[in-house]
């Protein structure tokens, strides 16, 4: 078990756990019965649970997070270095790393100028949204307000970003929620809305019809993800990117892209919207900017949009009256600057390309022996397989069965996801974001669980 150290009574540490730990998104009736997982360690690619046994994460520590792997000592002592010398001050104030960080990421993002910190994806996205409603309070007379999102996106957990949220079962039960957030449909050609050539310039123009239909006067912003996460792992279609880059620039339109999945290296450039040459006003990001060693999110802008907030000094209410508590912890951007570094030095954006291409190829190669597979999706290391009762039909797979294929592969060592109550009847694409440093003797792997666990469940 090498990499695994071990605890003292680890089945005090489990029962501890069951009787006072309440899990995310979790139904805890099944620890009456079993025990919880509690992982205890990680090194590489690989992690330990609570019983000695080692799996390989092709997930990232579950949701796409740990980037850079597992027991990287010199994020650690980047963190630890930090902390003695300066750990808090409200962000109020500035901080050495904070400062650097935010120059080396606007480096990476040319036409963006400004990095606001906070600490999870949920609140970097909800800072985009106030800053749109004080810019349609002080500079459009109350109009341009609304906010547009996209069915099947997810943008967060809180009341105003589930608002935001495009995925049924995520927000069933915790509305009603708050006003201006309004909906508009995917880009999944698999599951086609439209009979056309063009799917993505389709899909696209839907968004300008919902415009149309609200107002264009009433609309602020649009928020998108550059791939779709837990959504399905949804990779738009060609020409869907430009031509939603035209429509907002049309109706003078904000576009803020949501990276907190794609941002920091996960498709094999910083950041997902690089792939296709647009343009956005505003980008968040998060799970990746530091591989889960510090909790820090930013939202990134440009130095248009941040002059607004600056145009009248003698306003007392017209600067962003914002605050963050935990944006000022120094961790994050220390262990994000370490991240960075690391990225970069040991060319895991190559690697990412190289190793995503093999998932991808290894992924097809399985839907010549499982018919169960209907479509790959995929960016770097970011890939989807959805999985289907019929071919012909596209009927989706019952998702107990998707469940028991990522049982299964639990079962031989090997972590997976799916996509988990997110939109009803479609809970049926299996995910894998393995960390940016996969060899491909991983990829081979993962992909080789997977096809065992096809053939179990699926016959
Ligand atoms: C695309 C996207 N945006 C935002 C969030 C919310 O991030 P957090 O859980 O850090 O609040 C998530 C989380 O999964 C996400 O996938």
């Amino acid at each position: 078990m090498e990499g695994f150290s071990g605890v003292n009574d680890i089945g005090a540490v489990v029962e501890a756990d069951r009787v006072h730990v309440w899990h995310h998104l979790s139904q805890h009736k099944q620890y009456e019965t079993v025990d919880p997982r509690v992982i205890v360690e990680g090194k590489g690619m690989r992690v330990w649970d609570a019983m000695g046994k080692e799996h390989l994460d092709a997930v990232s520590g579950g949701v796409w997070t740990v980037n850079v792997g597992y027991g990287r000592e010199s994020i650690a002592n980047a963190v630890r270095d930090q902390l003695i010398k300066m750990n808090y001050f409200a962000g109020a104030a500035g901080s050495i790393p904070g400062a650097l960080f935010a120059q080396r990421l606007i480096e990476k993002m040319p036409g963006l100028a400004r990095v606001y910190y906070s600490n999870s994806g949920s609140e970097a996205n909800e800072k985009v949204y106030k800053m749109v409603r004080q810019i349609s309070h002080r500079h459009h007379g109350g109009k341009k307000w609304k906010i547009l999102f996209r069915e099947r996106d997810y943008h967060g957990t809180t009341i105003a970003a589930l608002a935001s949220g495009g995925q049924a079962q995520r927000n069933a039960q915790y509305g009603p929620f708050p006003d201006g957030f309004v909906q508009v449909p995917h880009c999944l050609e698999y599951r086609k809305q439209w009979d056309v050539e063009n799917y993505g310039e389709r899909a696209a123009d839907a968004i300008e019809e919902v415009i149309l239909r609200e107002g264009p006067d009433t609309i602020g912003c649009l928020v998108l993800e550059p791939v779709t996460a837990g959504g399905g792992v949804i990779v738009p279609p060609t020409g869907y990117w430009e031509r939603v880059q035209e429509i907002c620039r049309k109706y003078d339109i904000l576009l803020h892209i949501d990276e907190v999945v794609c941002g920091v290296g996960r498709t094999g450039v910083w950041f997902g919207y690089q792939h296709y040459g647009v343009q956005p006003d505003f980008v968040t990001m998060a799970k990746g900017v530091a591989s889960g060693y510090a909790a820090i999110s930013c939202t990134v802008t440009t130095e248009k949009v941040f002059e607004m907030f600056k145009d009248d000094a003698s306003d007392p209410m017209s600067y962003f009256r914002d605050i963050s508590t935990f944006g000022g912890c120094t961790a994050g951007p220390a262990a994000a600057l370490e991240n960075m570094r690391i990225i970069e030095d040991e060319g895991l954006l190559a690697n990412t390309l190289a190793m995503g291409d093999r998932l991808m190829h290894n992924l097809s190669a399985l839907m010549d022996r499982h018919r169960v597979i209907g479509e790959v999706r995929g960016k770097g290391l970011f890939c989807g397989a959805e999985l289907v009762a019929d071919r012909g039909t596209r009927e989706a797979a019952d998702e107990r069965k998707v469940a028991a294929v990522v049982a299964d592969c639990m079962a031989q060592g090997v972590i997976i996801g799916m996509t988990n109550r997110s939109v009803p009847g479609f809970n049926n694409t299996l995910c894998l974001s393995p960390a940016l440093i996969a060899t491909a003797d991983d990829i081979d792997e993962i992909t080789g669980a997977i096809d065992g666990a096809l053939g179990r469940v699926f016959g």
